[in-house]
This record gives C-alpha cells, structure tokens and sequence, in this order.
C-alpha cells in the first residue's frame, strides 16, 4: 500500500500501542499523517491541545533523553499535564503486583500511562488491566516509538515507504527488532547483518517475512548493497553489561564511509542515539552530511504527541 494515496481517518484499530506486530500498515500510516500535522503545527507556533484537562503518567524504569523529554515537552504542548514517575520510586521496585498499579493508576484519572523499560509480558499485563491506554516507551525485545518516528523520518526524507530498502548494520537488539517488523508491515525492503548470534530473535523475522522482504546475513557489504538508509544502533544496550568480548565480535560492523560508499549515492544514514561514536558508527558518518541523526530525534516529540492524540479520548 502507497502512503501517499492512503486518506487519513485519524483514528487507530487499538486503544494501546505495545507493539508494532498488534498494528495495522493503516495504524502506522494513521501514525505518520498524524505526526505529519502535529510537526506542520509545531513549526508555525500552533498547539492542538488534545491533552486538555488531561494527566498522562511516565513510568520508567531506566535513563532516557529523548522518549522522557520528548513525551514531557510533548504533553505540555497538547495542553496536557504529566506525572514523571521512577518505577524506583514506586512500590513496584518493593514487589507490589504490575496488576494492583495498572489498576490504581486509572482510579486516580490517569488518562493514559507509558512504560519504559519493562518487560514484554509485563507491558501486556499492565495493559490487560489498565482502563487507560498503555504505550511500550522500550522493552529489551522491542521499541516500536522509536521505529514509528523513524518511518516518519524516512517518508519526510525520501518521500515515500514502499520501494526503499532499509539496512541495519550491527547488534539485533530491541530496535532492529521493531525496524524488522516495521518495515515489513510498510512493505519496505530490510536487509540486517550481525556476526553470528546476534540477529534479531527468528520468531520475530519469521512473522515479519509474513509481511515482506527480510535478508539476514552477516556480510555487511550485501546488506548494504543498494540500500537507501543505513541504520545502527549501539552495541552494547542499556540493560546489559559492559561486555568487551560482544564490543570486539561486533567490531566490523561500524558504519564506516567505506561502508556508506555501498549504499546509493543519496543514501541517509540513521541511528536511533545515544551513539557512541568510533564504535557502531564513525564519526565521519555520523557528523557527515548523510547524517539525518537530529532530524529523526525531534521526529520523537511528533510522533509521539500523534500516538497520545490518537489513543487518548
Ligand atoms: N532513542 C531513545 O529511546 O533515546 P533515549 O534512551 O534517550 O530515550
């Protein structure tokens, strides 16, 4: 399905967002058209204040920049207020059930709650008992905010979802996960190349081949073939240990300029950040003019502010 033809209703199949796998290519594209008005009304001063009246929590478990600042800066902007909640200053890091707060939270007019940095199961749970909409701010398996803001970014740089191919270069972690799903279900070819043990898990390309074209390989040369984005993410993600031992196994998948030079000519380079440059990515590419790193994170404010309007009534 062409975007670009696609008439938007503003309204979404699901009252969560957990998980790229539960939507619909026309949720995504839901999403996009309405991330689209939301940065138009940014950039001319105008708030749509669909928050009115209304608190959304932040529960999160770990660090952020990006997803905290640009849910709080986002919120504000739709008129709505936030309570930033550190799951370690809440009962949950004590024992008390994900049920029992899931519950509470909605008593309390809550209107809608993200998560950070649960797990899968937990995030399902929250949402099987929670009478407002839930929205996955990062799993270990999956981060479906991020990959929704990036296909934003790609359909503003390149105009289009369909007929691009999208490569990941390093470790097959939550993000190149959701890339795999995402991607598929937009119908936009995907090429990922990781050494050995370190692809994204086979159930989840698996259900994404459902939807499209996945190469996985561990030669980054044929990943990169033909690419019109070239995408990595860190090596080491941030619930796991500093590991040497992964940092030297996955040391020849930096994005280097040898490595964009196999791409297209006018191919972009993405990474969701934090980066850490000289290890998955130089810093020539990463400070160069393939570079679309800033655009895709102020993507975050707008995508997110889409997914709040959408699911919050
Ligand atoms: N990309 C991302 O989720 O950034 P933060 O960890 O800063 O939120």
């Amino acid at each position: 399905m062409d975007i670009n033809k696609f008439v938007p209703k503003f309204r979404l199949s699901q009252s969560n967002l957990l998980n790229l796998s539960d939507l619909t290519a026309e949720d995504i594209f839901e999403l996009l058209y309405a991330a689209r008005e939301m940065k138009k009304r940014f950039r001319v001063g105008e708030n749509y204040p669909a928050l009115r009246g209304k608190t959304v929590a932040l529960l999160f478990g770990n660090v952020s920049t990006r997803t905290r600042v640009s849910f709080e800066m986002g919120i504000r902007q739709l008129g709505g207020d936030y309570l930033f909640l550190p799951k370690s200053e809440t009962q949950l890091s004590r024992g008390e059930s994900i049920r029992d707060t899931a519950v509470m939270l909605g008593r309390y007019g809550i209107s809608a709650i993200v998560l950070r940095a649960f797990t899968e199961a937990q995030v399902h749970e929250f949402a099987q008992y929670s009478s407002v909409p839930v929205i996955n701010g990062i799993t270990d398996e999956t981060h479906p905010l991020q990959v929704l803001s990036d296909l934003f970014t790609v359909w503003e740089k390149k105009g289009r979802l369909d007929d691009l191919k999208l490569a990941y270069i390093g470790d097959g972690n939550n993000v190149a996960s959701s890339l795999v799903m995402g991607c598929s279900k937009v119908n936009m070819d995907m090429a990922i190349a990781s050494p050995h043990g370190y692809s994204p898990s086979q159930s989840i390309v698996e259900r994404a081949m459902q939807f499209g074209n996945v190469l996985i390989t561990d030669d980054v040369a044929e990943a990169v073939k033909d690419a019109d984005i070239v995408y990595t993410d860190v090596f080491i993600s941030m619930s796991e240990e500093d590991d040497e031992e992964k940092k030297r196994t996955l040391a020849r998948y930096r994005v280097t300029p040898e490595v964009m030079a196999l791409a297209k000519q006018d191919a972009v380079f993405m990474h969701c950040m934090p980066a850490r440059r000289g290890e998955e990515v130089s810093a020539e590419v990463i400070d160069g003019p393939q570079s679309i790193v800033y655009d895709q994170a102020e993507n975050r404010l707008h995508l997110n502010k889409a997914a709040l309007a959408l699911l919050v009534r």
